[in-house]
């Protein structure tokens, strides 16, 4: 038999077609929901042989016997590579013996074995990841990290998979406050003083902006310039259109410090306001389908099918996509966003990374599609709304300053950096000081992007300093140090090592990390399938606490060659599933620290 890649992936397979061509498994299709397995019985099992003997009237000791010996039969499972087990009522057990590992390992030998192997998965397919799609005039705070992180993370995992990927920053650079913005920086005479550096003139932006909604605020004919202001925006006045570019530019500019920080190149960035010569068609393609209607001098969709959509639930919501005085909106926009990604891009697949307020807005974004593209016979690509959680400060409550402010992302970018000094400082005092500079920036930022990262995303999380740069736990440092760890035994190990060929795996410790290293495909699979990069994160810091066991109880460098090139393969094989695994999270390992 082939040594597979990714075992349980393989298994489900086999036992899939294998029940398939077996008389008396009946004609119903079988699943055979394999699922890795208590470690003392085997790696996975096969659970699926209950519901299906029940579903079929048969015995489910003898279904699992009959399916076992279809599979003895054909060969397609060998049993000096896997043993198979019928255990308990009907559960079959399957463990991959020390021969099979030893193979895998031979065979799958570093990222471009992964590679080749992960991407068959999402072959060609044309996938667009939204994100980070930050709104321009406002400083980045602590909550833009997480579409960074999640968006960048599921956008590498996917790729890596073979999926043909275009990052897509949404910018949010059209809207109703321009008008406020525009108004204060006249009012205030602010022009010049938005020539600075692009981070300061994006503060003075967000000033000019909370002065401008306050004067406003308490004053009709203020509220009234703004609106002019809006209006002659909107309706091309060259002064308007040149402080608007102006703001976006500066945005923009502000932003990519960020996103270069964090190691975010987005492929292209078509904001809001490329759609705004687009949504006419949207409106007169929904009202001609009948899906939209007048409501108030508005557009709206119903759907009423849905208990919250309805026009007759408690607490009606439409999803107003023009609004009363005629102008597009963020749904607007959006309706328009998915034409423009399926004509022009052909997406198969268009993912929005959001926090999770915006559900109902993507729930009836989805249905609106659905129906508008069906009304209309246009295949609609594939949509998922990925959303995330709030990050709570340690008393658990949303993160603010003392002030009450949103923490700003560069403070707590800068932050990570200087704590992790104080601690790379003090466990590497030896080191060049360009170099611990460079390890305490890298262990700062991997910390904190993986402290979010580990995270089931639809959950809140405390973020914790004291436990992000925890050298134990689930940490991005725990995970570094092993790379590191590993490297050094490198650079003690001898020129002719690689040379020598590896002694089949022998202790109980080995055999343990080697299976570990076989689970990387199918834990990168879940993580791409429910696009939660936790499943991967999970998955590294079990295989780290897989290699620190091996490592305490065998030493690697012993006399004996054969031995010494089994454990030195081990290792390589463990740092090159860290090591890709970690850089699809979006952190660079490093050899030392
Ligand atoms: N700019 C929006 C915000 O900051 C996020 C945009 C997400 N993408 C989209 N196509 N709606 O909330």
């Amino acid at each position: 038999m082939e040594i597979w890649f990714n075992p349980a992936r393989e298994l489900e397979l086999l036992l899939h077609t294998t029940a398939g061509n077996t008389p008396g498994f009946g004609d119903q299709p079988f699943d055979p929901e394999i699922r890795p397995s208590d470690p003392r019985f085997g790696d996975y099992q096969a659970n699926g042989i209950l519901a299906h003997a029940k579903a079929t009237r048969a015995n489910p000791r003898a279904l699992a016997a009959t399916l076992v010996e279809a599979l003895k039969k054909d060969g397609s499972l060998d049993d000096a590579l896997i043993s198979i087990e019928i255990a308990g009522p009907g559960f079959i057990n399957f463990q991959l013996k020390p021969a099979f590992l030893d193979a895998w390992l031979t065979r799958y030998a570093n990222v471009e074995a992964f590679r080749s192997e992960c991407a068959t998965l999402y072959a060609g397919r044309k996938i667009i990841v939204d994100y980070p799609s930050p709104n321009t005039a406002k400083q980045m705070h602590v909550g833009h990290l997480r579409p960074m992180v999640i968006g960048e993370a599921i956008a590498r995992m996917l790729q890596f998979c073979g999926a043909k990927l275009v990052r897509d920053n949404h910018i949010g650079d059209w809207g109703t406050n321009f008008g406020i913005l525009i108004f204060a920086i006249k009012h205030e005479n602010a022009a010049n003083s938005l020539d600075s550096d692009p981070t300061t003139a994006l503060e003075i932006l967000e000033q000019l902006y909370k002065k401008g909604s306050a004067l406003a605020k308490d004053n009709p004919a203020m509220m009234e310039a703004a609106r002019q202001e809006l209006v002659n925006l909107q309706t091309g006045d060259p002064e308007n259109t040149a402080l608007w570019q102006r703001i976006v530019a500066i945005s923009n500019a502000a932003f990519q410090q960020t996103y270069e920080q964090l190691g975010i190149r987005p492929d292209i960035t078509l904001g809001e306001s490329f759609y705004r010569d687009k949504v006419e068609r949207v409106y007169t393609e929904l009202h001609d389908c009948q899906l939209a209607e007048e409501s108030d001098g508005a557009l709206v969709v119903w759907h009423d099918e849905h208990p919250r959509f309805a026009r007759n639930s408690e607490r009606p919501q439409p999803f107003i996509v023009r609004k009363k005085d005629g102008s597009s909106n963020y749904a607007s926009t959006d309706l328009a966003t998915i034409l423009y990604r399926t004509e022009h891009f052909q997406a198969d697949e268009c993912i929005y990374i959001t926090d999770g307020r915006q559900q109902d807005h993507f729930q009836q974004l989805f249905l609106t599609a659905e129906k508008w593209f069906h009304a209309t016979g246009r295949r609609l690509p594939s949509l998922r709304h990925v959303w995330f959680g709030t990050i709570l400060g340690e008393d658990g409550r949303a993160i603010k300053t003392k002030s009450g402010d949103p923490v700003r992302l560069k403070t707590l970018l800068h932050e990570a950096a200087t704590r992790a000094t104080v601690i790379i400082d003090e466990k590497n005092p030896g080191l060049p000081e360009d170099e611990r500079q460079h390890i305490a920036h890298t262990v700062g930022i991997a910390a904190i992007r993986y402290a979010d990262l580990s995270q089931n995303r639809t959950l809140d999380y405390a973020f914790s300093w004291e436990k992000l740069l925890a050298f134990d736990g689930n940490t991005a440092p725990y995970l570094l140090y092993a790379v590191a760890r590993i490297h050094s035994i490198f650079r003690k190990a001898a020129a002719g090592d690689a040379a020598t060929p590896p002694a089949p795996l022998e202790t109980t410790p080995e055999v343990a990390l080697a299976r570990k290293l076989t689970v990387f495909p199918s834990a990168l699979v879940q993580a791409c399938t429910e696009l939660r990069p936790h499943f991967l994160c999970t998955y590294l810091y079990e295989l780290a606490g897989a290699y620190s066991t091996f490592n305490n109880a065998d030493k690697v460098l012993v006399d004996e060659p054969t031995v010494r090139a089994r454990r030195l393969r081990l290792c390589a094989r463990t740092v090159a599933v860290l090591s890709t695994g970690m850089r699809l999270l979006g952190i660079e390992p490093l050899e030392r620290m």
